[in-house]
């Protein structure tokens, strides 16, 4: 078979399905709606949940779409041969249309049809689902697959073939997946995807949508039942071009060719003749570029920052960086032994980015209308990281003389730790540093210290989801004074009956759910909007006192009904005093210390939440 592009596989998939009546549809944003369960779109099928789960879709009963997908969880796997943090997705969807055999019945064709994909018959093979507790055996699937002369599949448990939800809750259901043999032949007429040959590889998923999993984690079939599948690009590209490692491919040549030149390094891939390091930090180079790109090219704003999204973003673009410095420094020790450690080198992954731009703007054309914003944040947050590393190294050098007097030669691991959490200097160099020394670090004692970090920082973005409090960073808190606001001027506007059902709060934006059982006018919208902006304008303190709940209560203090609460509680008022008030609440902050410093406030959105509840999702213009 000839080797096929990316291009070529995508536009083949999108035709294809047109031509079995499919509606193409555009991917959607890499940062997910309104949903606080992902940070990234993780596969084709999310942005498509609310039409799985019974909406009409306006492109009606059968989609095809290419989508763009970002999954972190391995981000630490990556630079070996198969990780990578960005993927493309190819998907078609039934929404209640076509189920399981004509599903099976067009994945066929597209595989094996010479016009297609033309993959010989011995090199496909499949899996279906063997069934647990109420759920049968997908013998129904593997039928439709003998029918059209599969013979290698194989039953597998939930933990392979089973899909879904993306998040906590949502469309599930059992799967078939199709698998690619990448040896020469089948190692024995009984060898099939899962035979310890290990040389299966899956490359697409049908997914049979029958169930909603709910909050409490029980599965309640869908009365619509659906498809959705899934085609990794890159896999497929991998496959089919019979290459061993995704970034082998034509996807990443240019890519690499990129940073051999800006690091002065050779790749050596399949030929493995050179070192095993420098493959893995061109690969976490070509990796983390071509995601950094899709995300700061994202029609929703991301910038690196210390939270959410923007957090994952930043480690990717530090992580780059350290493994550019790592290149050059090799280079430069070839080039010149006395030069010092690859200090004042400048990296520039903008001129990496170039390449992704250029490669990828056809399918995706926001990375070229937003290209001067991609290269310059990648400019600006590389100069930020080497501007860390460098007060790093000094402190590192400030420490040297007293590390030295160990006569073991070991630096703590708390002492590392102190210099990541005080000037994010990661351990890595702290630990090169120390070796150029002759000293190690006790990575043991480091590691115990990081993983206290995390659990902490974990429990408290826990917090975040559940209403924004555990969250304190300075638009959040802006949002949760904006938050009270809001709930007053609803009380003003349509009565006392309003009262607070859910808060959820992030840096971008904030979701407030209230007793009201009819939608809102515009009129009423307006309403609202006005008065908390008057409250804004006149910059009204926001002050703070302690008491207990019944004198709270007696004071005018809103609590929230079936609220648990300490004897002793926090009243936030924001009024001139505590007679002279627009809002007073029982909460436990924290709050700005005055409104005008909130920005101008907008409801965006007002819609049913459930029966009897309102739900506003309203931003502070900044
Ligand atoms: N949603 C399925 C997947 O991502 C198709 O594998």
């Amino acid at each position: 078979m000839n080797q096929i592009s990316a291009d070529e596989l995508r536009s083949k998939y999108i035709h294809f399905f047109i031509s079995k009546g499919h509606a193409q549809i555009q991917g959607k944003s890499l940062l997910p709606e309104n949903d606080p369960t992902v940070l990234f779109t993780t596969a084709g099928m999310h942005p498509l949940v609310p039409y799985l789960l019974g909406e009409e879709h306006p492109a009606g009963k059968r989609l095809v779409d290419f989508q763009k997908c970002i999954r972190t969880g391995d981000i630490d796997s990556v630079g070996d041969a198969s990780h990578l943090t960005f993927f493309e997705m190819l998907g078609n969807w039934s929404l209640g249309d076509y189920f399981k055999e004509e599903a099976i019945k067009m994945s066929f064709e597209f595989m094996t049809s010479a016009q297609w994909l033309n993959i010989p018959l011995e090199k496909l093979g499949v899996t279906v689902f063997e069934g647990e507790g109420d759920i049968p055996k997908d013998d129904e699937s593997a039928a439709v697959w003998k029918s059209l002369g599969i013979k290698r599949i194989s039953y597998l448990p939930r933990e392979d073939n089973w899909w879904g939800p993306a998040g906590a809750t949502g469309p599930c259901g059992p799967d078939t997946e199709m698998f690619y043999y990448t040896g020469d032949a089948p190692c024995s007429p009984d060898c099939k995807p899962g035979c310890s040959c290990g040389k299966w590889l899956e490359f697409w998923n049908d997914v049979f949508m029958q169930y909603n999993k709910n909050a409490n984690g029980a599965y309640e079939p869908l009365t619509r039942k659906c498809v959705d599948t899934g085609m990794g690009i890159e896999r497929t590209i991998t496959v089919l071009n019979r290459k061993s490692s995704v970034y082998d491919t034509v996807i990443f040549s240019e890519i690499i060719s990129a940073i051999e030149q800006s690091f002065g390094c050779k790749y050596s891939g399949e030929q493995k003749s050179e070192s095993v390091d420098t493959d893995k930090s061109i690969r976490i180079i070509a990796d983390h570029v071509r995601s950094a790109v899709f995300i700061l090219g994202d029609p929703k704003a991301v910038s690196p920052s210390n939270v959410g999204a923007g957090y994952v973003l930043r480690r990717l673009i530090r992580r780059a960086v350290r493994h550019g410095r790592k290149l050059l420094s090799k280079g430069q020790q070839k080039t010149d032994e006395n030069n010092e450690f690859g200090r004042s080198t400048q990296i520039r992954l903008s001129s990496i980015a170039d390449v992704v731009i250029r490669q990828f703007k056809g399918p995706y054309p926001e990375l070229e209308d937003k290209s001067v914003f991609i290269k310059n944040e990648l400019d600006k947050e590389e100069a930020k990281f080497m501007e860390t590393l460098q007060k790093g190294e000094h402190e590192f050098e400030k420490l040297l003389p007293n590390l030295l007097k160990d006569p073991r030669r070991i630096m703590s691991g708390r002492l590392a730790f102190k210099l990541y959490d005080t000037y994010g200097f990661p351990i890595e160099l702290t630990e090169e540093l120390a070796s150029e020394s002759g000293m190690t670090v006790n990575r043991e004692e480091f590691d115990e210290a990081f993983r206290k970090h995390q659990e902490l920082s974990r429990s408290q973005s826990g917090q975040a989801f559940k209403g924004g409090l555990g969250d304190q960073g300075e638009m959040a808190v802006k949002y949760h004074t904006a938050t009270h606001l809001l709930h007053q001027a609803l009380r003003l506007t349509l009565g006392e009956h309003v009262a607070q059902k859910g808060s959820n709060i992030t840096a971008e934006r904030l979701r407030f759910d209230f007793v009201h059982d009819t939608p809102m006018t515009s009129g009423q919208i307006k309403a609202v909007e006005d008065i908390v902006n008057e409250q804004i304008k006149k910059d009204i303190p926001v002050s703070m006192e302690t008491m207990n709940l019944e004198e709270a209560k007696k004071s005018g203090a809103i609590a929230l009904f079936g609220e648990k609460y300490e004897t002793t509680v926090k009243v936030y008022t924001i009024g001139n005093s505590q007679h002279d008030y627009f809002a007073k609440e029982v909460c436990g902050g924290p709050h700005v210390e005055h409104t005008g410093v909130l920005g101008k406030f907008v409801i965006q959105k007002e819609q049913s939440s459930s029966a009897g509840v309102r739900r506003i999702r309203a931003v502070l213009e900044q």
